[in-house]
């Protein structure tokens, strides 16, 4: 597996606030549609490119997982190959789950595949409980007998054939409408999922599927009508651009008082972001393909509340927090989502940040400076949202435990200081 920071141990980054930042960024490809696609691409007994992926830990981390059940990766750039014609395993370690959440959309891919899988709970950042019932409900109804495994045994599903049937969500989880997709489309007959996650990865999870020969309905709706059992056959597909990744340059941009022109990633999947921050005092300008946004000065405040797409993204929760951290007047932020998605906000108040949090409820009032000093990330988003924070910031910030950064920026340095803002990792 190629990896640019191998050798090289990354633990911290410095941002010397107050820079003025202005530039142009073309965002790298989007982590959260990639890495259900590398699941999905063990469903074809053959060869899946994906293009336009980004150089992330996530992403080396899933492709040592597939190679580990005898698929083999290769990276090329940003062409990703996975030839899944060697699969031999179904079997996933612990110490590989644990190191990312999304390692549980094997599951569903596994199953379809070789009708067993054994698994353990996914890790992944801690920002809340994170459970799995939704995806058990799921593959459970398609027909999988599913084993919780005891202290350190794995969880093991295995199936004789999934059927087609209709699953019902009570709550639009992201995995589990991934999950539930795999194990419909090797299914025999039709499966209703109604009550879908609606992401925009979700819209191109489905498209992926499809250009491999899948049967996905209804795609952006949700409800999704799949029609399984197809032949599936090799395919070459383009990942679009990280929203989460663009949504992140311009609120830090935003918060700085700076001037950005984000291509790369469409303006639809930031539309509640953009829509904040004309409401906070920026303008922004959008087009189907690009963003420009430009802030002068300080933002007024704003109350937000997460919620499933298109609510605001939990992910950006704790960036938009650094943003409001400096805005005039008190701000609020629901987060309805991860219940432990509030840590960065400790951080931040080392910054100066004034942050009252009352369980989801979190009461930001604005102030004129931050000052510098030194931070840790607690998780990738967190991490973010103290790097913008940083650039708002009197003097310098030390961001550590910066490694969970890199879990879904490529390069945040590179990025920001293409803009001029004056930040480097530190060795
Ligand atoms: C995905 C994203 C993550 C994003 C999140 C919400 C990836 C790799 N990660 O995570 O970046 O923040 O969507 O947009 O795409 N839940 C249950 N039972 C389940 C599954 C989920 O109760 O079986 C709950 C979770 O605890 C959480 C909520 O549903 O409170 C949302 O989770 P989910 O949509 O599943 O997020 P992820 O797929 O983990």
């Amino acid at each position: 597996i190629e990896d640019k920071w191998e050798g090289f141990f990354l633990s911290a980054i410095e941002v010397r606030g107050l820079c003025p930042i202005k530039g142009e960024i073309t965002v790298q490809g989007s982590k959260n549609a990639v890495l259900p696609m590398m699941a999905g691409a063990v469903l074809n007994n053959g060869i899946t490119v994906i293009n336009n992926v980004p150089r992330i830990q996530d992403v080396f981390c899933m492709m040592g997982i597939l190679d580990s059940l005898g698929c083999s990766c290769v990276l090329d750039g940003h062409s990703l190959t996975i030839d899944a014609a060697g699969l031999s395993r179904f079997s996933i370690p612990k110490a590989e789950m644990e190191k990312m959440r999304s390692s549980i959309m094997l599951l569903g891919a596994l199953l379809g595949r070789c009708k067993e899988a054994e698994v353990y709970y996914p890790g992944g950042c801690m920002i809340g409980k994170r459970p799995i019932d939704l995806h058990l409900m799921a593959l459970e109804k398609m027909g999988a007998r599913i084993r919780e495994g005891q202290g350190d045994e794995p969880l093991r599903a295995s199936v004789p054939r999934l059927r087609g049937t209709v699953v019902d969500f009570p709550f639009p989880s992201v995995g589990a409408t991934e999950n539930a997709i795999f194990a419909a489309v090797a299914a025999s007959g039709k499966t209703v999922l109604n009550g879908c996650a609606k992401e925009p990865e979700i819209v191109e999870l489905c498209r992926f599927m499809n250009n491999m020969g899948a049967s996905v309905r209804g795609v952006g709706g949700d409800v999704l009508v799949i029609e399984g059992g197809l032949p599936l056959h090799d395919s070459e597909f383009t990942v679009g651009g990280d929203r989460i990744a663009g949504g992140t340059y311009l609120l830090a941009a935003a918060g700085a008082g700076g001037e950005i022109l984000l291509t790369g990633t469409g303006s639809q999947g930031l539309k509640t972001v953009t829509s904040v921050l004309k409401q906070m005092g920026a303008a922004v300008f959008e087009e189907e393909e690009l963003i420009y946004l430009k802030a002068a000065g300080r933002l007024s405040a704003a109350s937000i509340k997460t919620g499933p797409y298109p609510g605001f993204p939990t992910d950006l929760q704790s960036v938009m927090m650094a943003v409001m951290s400096r805005a005039r007047g008190i701000s609020t932020i629901e987060e309805k989502i991860f219940e432990s998605r509030f840590k960065t906000a400790n951080e931040l108040q080392k910054l100066g940040a004034e942050i009252v949090i009352e369980e989801d409820i979190a009461k930001i009032q604005g102030r004129p400076l931050l000052k510098g000093c030194e931070v840790n990330a607690w998780d990738l988003r967190g991490g973010a949202a103290l790097v913008a924070a940083g650039l708002m910031a009197e003097g310098t910030t030390i961001i550590q435990s910066c490694e969970y950064i890199m879990r879904g920026y490529e390069d945040i340095c590179r990025d920001l200081s293409g803009m001029g803002a004056c930040i480097r990792y530190m060795e």
